[in-house]
């Protein structure tokens, strides 16, 4: 019979890649997912330690399964993820209901311990960092194939230390995937009627020159040939290792889509020598600059840290004036949190809780009135998006679509978001998901874009890449 599989996945894209790598290899020991908690054998909570609420967020779905296990003593808890190895064997010290704790260098070896565990019910603790994923010479087995836009971790770990991240520290250090590895998994993906990959790294910048394998716009080359892709992303790219071969690519290669992040964290020189971020406003906005000149369309989209120890109120209007000349399509701003393994903790200059918030609002403020510009801007255009699924506003607010029209989602090669109804016979969902169709943008919502499918510009199934629709 059947074992079911429950898995709360936090944090970031790494962990959603590698919850998918965890179902894939639990599915061999005969587990299948469940959407419901109380009706699983196995809980798997994959953990992120980036600020301390997200922290608490893993802590408080722990707690819940206190209660699950009481009433269902067979039932499994397993930690993975950055909280896992960060903490260790003191996850279970305070928290008996849990059996397992694997850290991010561990999930090759998840489930000879589900297995010793579900054989022998013993408690067990990997957080050995030894193996990384570069030892991993095949596509990692079993991986999901099915949906329209899935990641591809590329490398792992990052050397780069900046002085309020713990990811140097639960990650390990950086070391990159062979290209043909991510090559055997990007086509095995398209086999399966996958059309977009997100290449994932914490300094994609970098992949590769530890391992003297090549530059990330080689390996960005030869993944563009790969026949029936149609789109390439990545993040996170890191700003003072953004090379002029990466500019260039966005201009040469079609299939790589015109958006990069890029985070900026702070706007402030002081600020950033103290995150250790190694580059200047100067510098950044210089290569923006580059970018644009390179790739006119080019969606720029950043992170932002308030409230760093020592900011001060000129140095958050910096912030504030580096956003206003950059012109981010969008961004991620955070509330700077200590962590406990991260240097900026012993840092003076702690800014108060009430005056982080108030810069953070003034940073979302300021984002949100770009961000309105930039949609407006959009309206009236023609857009060719990746049908990727129903729109969520749908299906969580309304249920499945019913009555005269249906409405779609999809992204453009900028990653809008853009939602449209799609009537008339010969639409079913075979049809539509996975293509690439122009879009006339009609109207530009705070999140998302709003357009109806331009049927005049409509050529069919679009095997070219998407950017014969561009303007
Ligand atoms: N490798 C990526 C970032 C990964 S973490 C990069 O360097 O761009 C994602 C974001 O979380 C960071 O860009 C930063 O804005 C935020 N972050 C990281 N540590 C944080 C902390 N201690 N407090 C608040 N935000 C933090
Ligand atoms: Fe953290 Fe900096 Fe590495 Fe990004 S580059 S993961 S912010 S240490
Ligand atoms: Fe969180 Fe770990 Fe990602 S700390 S942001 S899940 S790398």
């Amino acid at each position: 019979m059947s074992k079911l599989l429950y898995i709360n996945t936090f944090g970031c894209q790494m962990n959603v890649y590698d919850s998918e790598r965890i179902e894939g290899s639990l599915k061999k020991l005969g587990y299948t997912v469940t959407s419901l908690l109380e009706s699983a054998d196995l809980v798997i909570a994959n953990t992120c330690a980036i600020r301390a609420k997200a922290e608490q967020k893993a802590f408080s779905f722990l707690g819940r399964l206190a209660k699950i296990k009481r009433k269902k003593p067979e039932l499994i808890v397993g930690v993975g993820g950055c909280v896992a190895q960060q903490q260790g064997r003191e996850i279970l010290r305070r928290m008996p209901h849990v059996d397992l704790v694997f850290g991010t260098h561990a999930l090759g070896r998840l489930s000879s311990a589900v297995q010793k565990i579900e054989k022998n019910r013993c408690r067990i603790v990997d957080i050995d960092m030894s193996e990384t994923v570069a030892d991993e010479k095949a596509a990692p087995a079993g991986l999901p194939a099915e949906g329209i836009a899935k990641f591809v971790t590329i490398m792992q770990g990052c050397d780069n230390y900046c002085s309020y991240c713990v990811v140097p520290h639960v990650r390990g250090r950086e070391a990159s995937r062979h290209p043909d590895d991510i090559l055997n998994e990007i086509k095995m993906l398209v086999d399966g009627g996958v059309k977009e990959v997100t290449l994932l790294g914490q300094n994609v910048n970098s992949y590769g020159i530890k391992e003297g394998l090549c530059s990330f716009a080689g390996l960005l080359s030869m993944i563009n040939r790969v026949n029936g892709l149609s789109r390439i992303r990545f993040t996170t790219s890191h700003p003072k290792d953004l090379s002029d071969d990466l500019i260039e690519a966005f201009g040469d290669l079609e299939k790589l889509c015109r958006h990069i992040h890029l985070p900026v964290q702070s706007g402030s020189n002081r600020v950033l020598k103290r995150m250790n971020r190694k580059y200047t406003r100067e510098a950044y906005m210089q290569k923006v600059r580059r970018l644009r000149a390179r790739c006119p369309q080019i969606a720029i989209t950043s992170d932002i840290i308030v409230g760093f120890p020592g900011e001060t109120t000129t140095d958050a209007e910096d912030t504030l004036d580096l956003m206003r000349r950059v012109r981010f399509d969008s961004l991620f701003a955070f509330n700077y949190s200590d962590r406990p393994s991260a240097p900026s903790r012993k840092f003076s200059g702690k800014v108060a809780a009430h005056e982080k918030n108030k810069r953070l609002q003034r940073v979302l403020a300021a984002q949100a009135v770009i961000t309105a510009d930039i949609h407006a801007g959009m309206v009236g255009k023609t857009e060719p998006v990746l049908i990727e699924g129903y729109s969520k506003l749908q299906e969580t607010e309304k249920g499945k679509p019913t009555g005269g029209g249906r409405q779609w989602s999809g992204r453009t090669s900028c990653n809008k978001i853009v939602n449209f109804d799609i009537d008339g016979p010969g639409r079913t969902t075979g049809d539509v998901i996975g293509r690439t169709v122009p879009i006339k943008i009609e109207k530009a919502l705070s999140h998302s874009l709003w357009g109806t499918w331009c049927r005049d510009a409509d050529t069919g199934p679009t095997t070219k890449g998407e950017n014969c629709y561009a303007a």
